[in-house]
Parts: structure tokens; C-alpha cells; sequence
């Protein structure tokens, strides 16, 4: 298969990972050449340290790097079998996007979106094929994190939906499928969830350290909910906190003052040295 990742930011260039470590030829595509360089050398650096601890050989990684090529012009991607859409959290630019490839791929391609919050139909509406549209939406970091919530938007085709899915069983990882209702499965749980902890840490006067120690032992979380809050980015959490609450409504969903206070000082957590945590 021929795979297309449009934005390799955080998310494309996990995705991208993830698909010429499965075989695939890829192309990446950013609006800058630089910035799809940088979706690379990321990939280089992961590889680069699975290669040092003896999970892949260097004949492998560098196969695998061969199957990545850049771009900056959407044609390139005129002959995918698989587009995945990673750009910026915005209905427009991805409406825009879809549209635009919609109209120069084959039209038995599948046009994936990442979409962490936005409605997957809004998206596919933009196009005149909606049902070849689907979304992907992998977690942070991609090459790591199993699963992949394979959403069936009102008009995605059951052949499409099938298809995003056996694509990422291939590549290893963990596919659900689920409608397109705000949230999908993980994040219309979590979110309000972390939002709740980062409450109780006012409300109970416990300090990030404290509220993380309290989940990871009495409730048996992996990692604590400032710890999570502070890899997913506090921007990122607030935004998807904002999109929750305005198409579901309750009050739980909205940011945590807090969170917003911290987004406005900067403070976004690992990406920026310092959420509720500091990192040097
Ligand atoms: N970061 C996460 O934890 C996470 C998890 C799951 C899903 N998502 C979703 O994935 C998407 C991308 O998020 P991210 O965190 O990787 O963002 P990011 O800002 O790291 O990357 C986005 C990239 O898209 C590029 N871009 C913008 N418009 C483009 C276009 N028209 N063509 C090509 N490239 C374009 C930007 O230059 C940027 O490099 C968003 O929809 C987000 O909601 C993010």
C-alpha cells in the first residue's frame, strides 16, 4: 500500500513511523520543507534508539527510513491508497484539505483524518466522496501507544471503515472501531476524568506529586493524571477540554481554571520544560 501523512508534526511523524516501519512506501507532506525534515529526523532519532537497544537491526531501520519521501505538493499524493491527515486542530484547514484531496487522489483511496475533537462527518461532508472518508485517531506518542479508534463517520462506507482497520492491525497496533460522537471512546472518558483530578487538586489542597502518587496506588493508573496531563501538552488538553464542552455541554468537560491559567504563563508541560511538573 501506498501511504500519504499530510502534517509531520507530533502526530505525522509517529504516523508516518508507524507506516514504513510496517512496509509501506510513505510520503509526508508538510506546507514547509523544513518542518517535513524535522517529522524526519524525529523518526530517525526513534528508530536510532530502537536499533541501540536491539529491538531492530540498522539493515531494518534503514529500510525503513527509505520508504520515507517529503513533500510540500499535495500532488505527490495522487497515487496513496491511504491518506492520514495530521495538520492543525481546525475544521476549516481540514475541511479545506479533504476537499482538495478528494478531488486529485484515486477515488478507491481511503482519507483518513487524526482528528483528536472535531466531527469526523463535518470533515467528510467538505468532500464530494464522504464515504471513503474515516478517521484514525492514534494516541500520543503513535509508535508506541496500541491503540487506534477507527471512526465510522455517518457516511463512511463499511469498505472503507474495513480498510483503515485491517491497515492498522498489519502495522501492529490495536484498531477499535466506534461511531463519530464527540470525544470517540478515550478521550470523551478521560478528559472529564483528568479535568475532575486537576480540581481535586484545589479542592483538597493535594499537591501534583500527592494526586499522582493517590491514582497510580489506590486506583491502579499506570501513570498519574498530572504526569498524563503534562505529556499530553496542557494546550492540547484544554483545547480538546474546550471542543468536549461545547458539543456535549457539561460542565465537567470545561477547563479546569487552572489549566487555562497554566496555558496562559506558558506552562504546557513536558514540550515547553514545564507543566505541573518542571523538566530539564
Ligand atoms: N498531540 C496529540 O496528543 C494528539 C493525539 C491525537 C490526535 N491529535 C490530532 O492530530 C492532529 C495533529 O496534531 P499534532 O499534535 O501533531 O500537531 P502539530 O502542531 O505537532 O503538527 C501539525 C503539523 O501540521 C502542519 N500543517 C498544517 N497545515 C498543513 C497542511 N495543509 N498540509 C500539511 N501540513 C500542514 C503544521 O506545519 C504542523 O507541522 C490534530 O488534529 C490533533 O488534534 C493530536
Amino acid at each position: 500500500m501506498k501511504v500519504g501523512v499530510v502534517g509531520m508534526g507530533t502526530m505525522g511523524a509517529g504516523i508516518a513511523q508507524v507506516s514504513v516501519t510496517a512496509g509501506h512506501e510513505t510520503v509526508g507532506r508538510e506546507v514547509e520543507l523544513a518542518l517535513a525534515e524535522r517529522g524526519r529526523a524525529t523518526i530517525e532519532r526513534y528508530l536510532g534508539r530502537a536499533v541501540e537497544k536491539g529491538r531492530m537491526g540498522e539493515g531494518e531501520r534503514d529500510q525503513a527510513l527509505g520508504r520515507l519521501s517529503l513533500t510540500t505538493s499535495l500532488d505527490d499524493l495522487d497515487d496513496c491508497d491511504l491518506v492520514i491527515e495530521a495538520i492543525v486542530e481546525e475544521l476549516d484547514a481540514k475541511r479545506e484539505l479533504f476537499r482538495e484531496l478528494d478531488r486529485l487522489t484515486r477515488g478507491d483511496a481511503v482519507l483518513a483524518t487524526n482528528t483528536s475533537a472535531l466531527s469526523v462527518t463535518e470533515i467528510a461532508e467538505a468532500t464530494q466522496h464522504p464515504e471513503r472518508v474515516v478517521g484514525m485517531h492514534f494516541f500520543n506518542p503513535a509508535p508506541v501507544l496500541p491503540l487506534v479508534e477507527i471512526v465510522k463517520a455517518e457516511r463512511s462506507s463499511d469498505d472503507a471503515v474495513q480498510t483503515a482497520y485491517d491497515w492498522a492491525m498489519a502495522a501492529g497496533k490495536q484498531p477499535v472501531k466506534c461511531n463519530d460522537t464527540p470525544g470517540f471512546i478515550v478521550n470523551r472518558i478521560l478528559i472529564p476524568l483528568l479535568n475532575d483530578c486537576v480540581r481535586v487538586l484545589d479542592e483538597a489542597s493535594v499537591g501534583p506529586e500527592d494526586m499522582d502518587k493517590a491514582m497510580t496506588n489506590g486506583a491502579g493508573w499506570p501513570m498519574g493524571p498530572c504526569a498524563l496531563v503534562d505529556l499530553v501538552g496542557i494546550d492540547i488538553h484544554v483545547h480538546a477540554s474546550e471542543a468536549l464542552h461545547a458539543k456535549l455541554g457539561e460542565p465537567r468537560m470545561a477547563p479546569p481554571e487552572r489549566l487555562v491559567q497554566m496555558q496562559a504563563e506558558g506552562k504546557l508541560g513536558r514540550k515547553s520544560g514545564e507543566g505541573f511538573y518542571r523538566y530539564d
